[in-house]
């Protein structure tokens, strides 16, 4: 069975093929990170632009090289929320019309539950991994969003908690735009933390709640260290590499810990067999060994070691689409149900 994949609800536009839902034929992604790098992130007006320019000819390279037509395409799974919603129209837009043309059945798929299905894909060429066993505990961590998830079985998922403020993600964007690194932060944190110390300075580690997040008070202690750290520099003087690269170790260090604490712990509690990472952040080297070092050496911790399946990519959004239609295929018959979804929300699913 062949899924067709579309994921546009940030800055990626970007359509798959996935057959039997885990087995990756194309993966394509435009990413519009040089585009958004000029204003140190998204503005949405930008990226909707740039996804009505892209779709089209994203599709074109898609079924080219996957060597299929609409034609011998099964179903198809597009984003449906959360996200920008000038983003997202265009994937839901081109997924209905295809729908409605080519008489497939339409799975909207909430963007985390395509992250969490990340974990399950593999490509065209590789061995085929064991499926993940349930129950499971998946963390996600994003630049919008961040979630610690039990996960029983197919379709059926309680939400332990979530970031009251700031997402993972987007702290670690925030903290680089403060010591002048490029957007996306992440990658650029994570290479500067590796010449510096994570124990150089004390940040703070909010323990909010049992399952819950905050990240916006390290942000706000970063902001003040280098504020200080500028004011003791000659004016003018840029910030010298030595100190950028000891905030970023010692950031990183504090937002991994909170992360990988919480999922240790959530698995040890709920008696999970196994332990996922997913999202963007989930490409953290130092967040994949924090998480490996807290487990139980015997139990399995899953993350995409394809970095392209960590960050945004519509190959996730086919495989949770797939799962879905299986689980309840009569529900996605017509493309009509999409119109009928009450709204592009996080609390749908
Ligand atoms: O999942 P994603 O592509 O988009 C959202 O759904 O938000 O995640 C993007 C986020 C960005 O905030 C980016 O800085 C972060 O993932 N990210 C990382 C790394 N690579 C990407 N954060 C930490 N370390 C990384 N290596
Ligand atoms: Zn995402």
């Amino acid at each position: 069975m062949l899924t067709l994949g579309i994921e546009t609800s940030c800055d990626e536009t970007s359509i798959a093929i996935v057959k039997d839902g885990r087995e990756i034929l194309t993966n394509i992604i435009h990413s519009q990170i040089d585009l958004h790098r000029k204003t140190g992130g998204v503005v949405p007006e930008v990226a909707a632009r740039e996804h009505v320019l892209k779709i089209l000819p994203v599709l074109g390279e898609a079924l080219s090289q996957a060597g299929v037509t609409m034609e011998q395409i099964d179903m198809i799974a597009v984003t449906y929320g959360p996200g920008l919603l000038t983003s997202l129209l265009t994937g839901i837009n081109t997924a209905m019309t295809l729908a409605l043309v080519h008489n497939k059945p339409l799975v909207p798929v909430n963007h985390i539950e395509g992250h969490m299905y990340a974990n399950w894909l593999y490509t065209k060429g590789e061995e085929a991994p064991e499926p993940p066993t349930f129950p499971l505990v998946v963390l996600t961590a994003s630049g919008g969003h961040n979630e610690l998830i039990l996960w029983h079985e197919h379709g059926r998922y309680t939400f332990l908690g979530a970031t009251l403020d700031d997402a993972a993600g987007e702290a670690f964007d925030k903290v680089a735009r403060l010591l002048g690194l490029p957007y996306p932060g992440g990658p650029q944190i994570q290479k500067a933390a590796e010449k510096g110390d994570p124990k150089k300075y004390a940040l703070p580690r909010a323990w909010v709640s049992e399952w819950d997040f905050s990240f916006s008070g390290l942000k706000t202690a970063v902001r003040r260290l280098v504020t200080e750290y500028r004011e003791s520099l000659p004016e003018g003087e840029p910030l010298d590499e030595q100190f950028i690269a000891d905030v970023a170790a010692s950031f990183q260090e504090a937002v991994c810990e909170v992360l990988a604490t919480k999922l240790a712990r959530a698995v040890e509690q709920f008696g999970a067999k196994e332990a996922q990472l997913a999202g963007g952040v989930s490409a953290n080297a130092r967040l994949r060994a924090y998480a490996r070092e807290l487990l139980p050496p015997q139990l399995p911790l899953r993350f995409c070691t394809n970095l392209r399946l960590c960050t945004d990519n519509a190959a996730m959004i086919a495989c949770a689409g797939f799962h879905k239609y299986t689980k309840t295929p009569d529900q996605y018959k017509k493309w009509a149900p999409i119109i009928g979804n009450p709204s592009l929300e996080i609390t749908s699913w």
